[in-house]
């Protein structure tokens, strides 16, 4: 959570005092739980001159701490995870509600040394102090290691700490909370997709999941931040929600579709944009202007309105990049799956027809990634979106649990 500062000059008095107000103030204006703790770790690390600081927080449904690594090369993102009811300081102290302040914390049978193995640190002397709320119920711990003069933690240290971890509390019941909603929200809309698409695809979650991942990389590649690429994954699965308005003998037709029938079938853009519109939520604005326009072209032959180049909305041609692969590679009620390759040939030959040539020349660029969605291997690391579906509250691509 925080990098190992070797050389970190003594504070005085006003500085710490300035430290603290610096803290008060960065922690109550982030709402992201992950930044959050960050900043928190990061401002202990430094006022308590230590060389790390630990935040666990309780998971109670699954009775375990959790806890992102703090360094370790490589390992930043990932979560370690404790049992609640185990034998380590951490454990103890979220149980129990009370300090625990070692000299040397390999000598104490209760250390749990793992963790230093995976954070690549060696340990000295550790305190350890419940993070309680207003209503004194235990929300997690903080742990602060290695004080940069050598010495033990003394009864100061854990004044100022318990004092931070006072501080920080609440800011951490909001973020959890709003982390919550948000995770909610997300699962909602999966949900509503799903509703959408079960009845005519064969393995619905797979072709979501493919799809969303394939419109983030897509959004990263063409220099959008994080944050918009994350609003386009989300919103992604939505973009066929209008065909819970069409009835079953178009949908699952298994042959080719008459002209009429097809001109039924190209209302789903309309009734997405519909049930869509007028949404309040960035998300679900994104997921309208995609339900609506997905299956328009560049050059002006698609549908619903017959949109032309860069009057179809980004989102639109981005998910239709990825809408378009995906049906090729997958079989549906009236084709068989393509081969990959020639998926991908079809999708560069549209270049400038159906397509934007910009994102076929993204979509160039992460196909090494997209292909091995297709041949069941996770893409590199780096490339996997960190919540892909709100299958799971954490938020951590990679868990390490130890007992
Ligand atoms: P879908 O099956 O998910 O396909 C989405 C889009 O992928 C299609 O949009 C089309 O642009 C592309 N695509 C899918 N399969 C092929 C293919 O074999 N060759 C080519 N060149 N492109 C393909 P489109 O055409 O607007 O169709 C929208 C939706 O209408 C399709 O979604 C599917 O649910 C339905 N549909 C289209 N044609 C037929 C058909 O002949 N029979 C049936 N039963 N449904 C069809
Ligand atoms: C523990 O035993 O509480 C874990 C100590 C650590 O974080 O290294
Ligand atoms: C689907 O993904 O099943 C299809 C239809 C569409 O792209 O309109
Ligand atoms: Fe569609």
């Amino acid at each position: 959570m925080t990098e190992f500062k070797k050389e970190n000059p003594k504070l005085t008095a006003d500085e710490k005092l300035n430290l603290l107000v610096e803290f008060g103030a960065r922690i109550s204006s982030e709402l992201r739980l992950d930044k959050l703790l960050d900043i928190i770790a990061r401002q202990i690390t430094r006022m308590l001159d230590v060389g790390r600081c630990t935040i666990y927080l309780k998971d109670v449904e699954r009775n375990e701490l959790w806890s992102k690594i703090a360094q370790g090369r490589g390992l930043e993102h990932t979560e370690i995870r404790l049992p609640l009811d185990g034998n380590n300081i951490a454990a103890i102290v979220a149980r129990n509600g009370e300090t625990i302040n070692l000299t040397n914390a390999y000598e104490d049978e209760r250390f749990s040394m793992a963790i230093d193995m995976v954070n690549d640190f060696r340990t000295h002397t550790l305190l350890t102090i419940p993070l309680k709320n207003n209503n004194g119920k235990v929300l997690g711990v903080f742990q602060v290691a290695n004080k940069a003069d050598g010495t033990a933690f003394d009864k100061k240290d854990e004044g100022i700490l318990l004092l931070l971890a006072t501080l920080a509390a609440s800011s951490i019941e909001i973020a959890k909370l709003y982390q919550d909603v948000h995770v909610a929200q997300l699962e909602t809309i999966y949900r509503l997709a799903v509703t959408a698409e079960y009845r005519d695809q064969q393995d619905t979650r797979a072709h979501l999941k493919n799809i969303s991942i394939i419109s983030y990389l897509l959004a990263l590649a063409l220099g959008m931040t994080k944050k918009e690429a994350e609003l386009i994954k989300n919103a992604s699965p939505l973009h066929d929600i209008g065909k819970v308005a069409l009835a079953d003998n178009i949908l699952l037709k298994p042959g080719r579709l008459s002209p009429e029938e097809f001109e039924i079938m190209k209302s789903h853009t309309i009734y997405g944009g519909r049930i869509l519109e007028g949404a309040h939520s960035k998300v679900l604005q994104v997921a309208h202007k995609m339900s609506l326009y997905h299956h328009e072209k560049w050059n002006g032959t698609g549908y619903p309105k017959g949109l032309k180049g860069e009057e179809i909305p980004l989102e639109a041609r981005i998910i239709t990049v990825a809408d378009v692969f995906d049906a090729l590679c997958v079989s549906r009620v009236y084709k068989k799956a393509w081969k990959t390759e020639d998926a991908y040939l079809h999708i560069l030959s549209e270049s400038g027809k159906a397509f934007d040539p910009r994102i076929v020349a993204a979509f160039k660029k992460i196909f090494p990634s997209v292909r091995k969605l297709y041949t069941n291997q996770t893409p590199a690391e780096e490339n996997i979106p960190t919540q892909t579906l709100p299958t799971q509250t954490g938020t951590a691509q990679n868990k390490i649990s130890l007992s």
